[in-house]
């Protein structure tokens, strides 16, 4: 499926925007090594696969490492609001080619409308990732982009649409699903090896860590002079600069994040879906059980603790909870004939011998499943033949959803019906007002 077929319309022919030009051609100063030139084998430069790199935080080096790594790829072009991020990234991003080529924006609708960028990763916080991949999808980038998805459903559901009405390709930052412990697991499920599921638990992690070191800056004081907070709040609501809730931290304040469930959903519900074939489908009906919920007005106010049900069409149940001794992390299956349980290093099944594989073997893989074994690789691989990742926008679509109707079931207090065929919830306006979020202006989705 990942395979590059060169008779396919290439990047480059998807364009249709007549040549592209490259970093030399639009004179900026340019060392280029014999290996950038092809002499070595390796891809010239006008053959590789352009880039552009928003944020630099927890996530986006380590992404950005990844396309560093890869020879088919060029990262010519940072964006970020931090001027200490900004410099952190294009140390990284020069020294690894040996130059000072790395184009700096701090506007990332300049960045999207540079025409010799053919891609975009972005690993901003939540606030951003709806109008940040709208602009890069109109402006026809290929993207990495994280998890969840966005913010809100609605949010959501505008990269969807622009993603499709714009024939990108997308991967997300699921990268579970490109490990080989998680494609046995739900290669096994779905090949029927623990019979009918009846039910599938969704273990995330509960409370808060303090991922910056910022737990005790929980005061108010001017935003420190290397960094635009105008521009890093964007579309969220406008609040005092709290270093607390800044950099890493954001995840516990839901003016910018959704906390520890929002923050996972798209790993281990992302899996919990790939073993039932629910890429596309989603929950009837959800119940919250149980939810700890500091009061908005604290710096850090998302859920502490938290259980929803949610049931799928078929009947078949899904828990998804953080904080629940009962409910292990990771993902689990429960079916008629048996259980599987997996994690980032963990596999456990009610069969002791599933555990001696490492793929189920070939005989009794009745669904194989996508197989990617270098999920930044596979985003490459697919920019290149225009086939769809293992992550596309669609499965990162549906992989957030149940964790953003958990918490708007918990913000209303009551069960609530969703139309997976339409996504709206049904007959509950309260609730589907939560389902976007007011923009600050003149910030505006399209
Ligand atoms: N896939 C994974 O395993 C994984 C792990 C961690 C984080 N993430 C995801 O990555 C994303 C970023 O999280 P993080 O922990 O790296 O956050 P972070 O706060 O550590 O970094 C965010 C970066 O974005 C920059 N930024 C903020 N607003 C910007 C704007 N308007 N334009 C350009 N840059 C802007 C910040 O200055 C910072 O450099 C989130 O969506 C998160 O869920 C994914």
């Amino acid at each position: 499926m990942n395979t590059y077929h060169p008779q396919r319309p290439t990047r480059r022919d998807f364009l249709k925007t007549g040549a592209k030009t490259t970093v030399a051609a639009l004179g900026f100063p340019t060392i280029i090594r014999s290996s950038a030139l092809g002499a070595d084998g390796a891809t010239a430069p006008s053959n590789r696969i352009t880039m552009g790199v928003a944020g630099w935080g927890m996530q986006a080096p380590g992404n950005t490492g990844q396309f560093l790594n890869n020879p088919s790829v060029q990262v010519i072009a940072a964006c970020n609001v931090d001027q200490k991020h900004m410099e952190a990234a294009l140390g990284s991003i020069n020294g690894k080619y040996g130059n000072k080529d790395c184009r700096a924006y701090k506007d990332y609708r300049e960045m999207m409308a540079q025409k010799d960028i053919d891609s975009v990763m972005l690993a901003v916080p939540d606030n951003w990732h709806g109008l940040m991949s709208v602009e890069a999808a109109n402006n026809k980038k290929d993207i990495y982009g994280e998890k969840p998805l966005a913010r809100t459903i609605r949010e959501q559901q505008a990269i969807v649409k622009a993603a499709h009405a714009n024939n990108i390709i997308w991967q997300t930052g699921s990268w579970q699903r490109s490990t080989g412990n998680f494609l046995k697991a739900a290669e096994m499920v779905r090949s029927g090896l623990i019979g009918k599921v009846t039910a599938v638990e969704v273990g995330l992690p509960a409370g808060h860590n303090d991922f910056a070191g910022t737990k005790d800056k929980m005061q108010a004081t001017p935003p420190p002079p290397e960094l635009d907070y105008e521009m890093w709040i964007g579309p969220a609501q406008m609040q005092p600069y709290i270093a607390g809730r800044l950099h890493m931290n954001w995840r516990w304040d839901y003016n910018i994040g959704g906390g520890q469930l929002l923050d996972w959903i798209g790993h281990h519900c992302d899996i919990a879906h790939w073993g039932m074939d629910w890429d596309n489908s989603g929950p009837t009906d959800i119940t919250p059980i149980q939810v700890d919920m500091p009061p908005r007005t604290d710096v850090w106010n998302t859920a502490t603790k938290y259980r929803a049900e949610l049931t799928y069409p078929g009947g078949v149940k899904m828990t998804i909870a953080g904080g629940h001794g009962d409910i292990r992390g990771g993902t689990k299956w429960i079916g008629e004939n048996g259980w599987i349980w997996v994690d980032r290093g963990g596999f456990d099944g009610s069969n002791p011998d599933w555990k001696k594989f490492s793929r189920l073997p070939e005989t009794d893989r009745k669904v194989p499943l996508y197989y990617s074994g270098d999920h930044f690789k596979n985003f490459i691989d697919c920019v290149k033949s225009r086939e769809p990742t293992i992550t596309p926008v669609a499965t990162a679509h549906h992989s957030a959803l149940p964790g953003h109707l958990a918490l708007i079931s918990f913000m209303v207090n009551r069960p609530l019906k969703w139309d997976a065929a339409k996504e709206e919830i049904i007959g509950d306006a309260e609730a589907t007002k939560l389902m976007g979020r007011e923009f600050r202006g003149p910030w505006k989705l399209a």
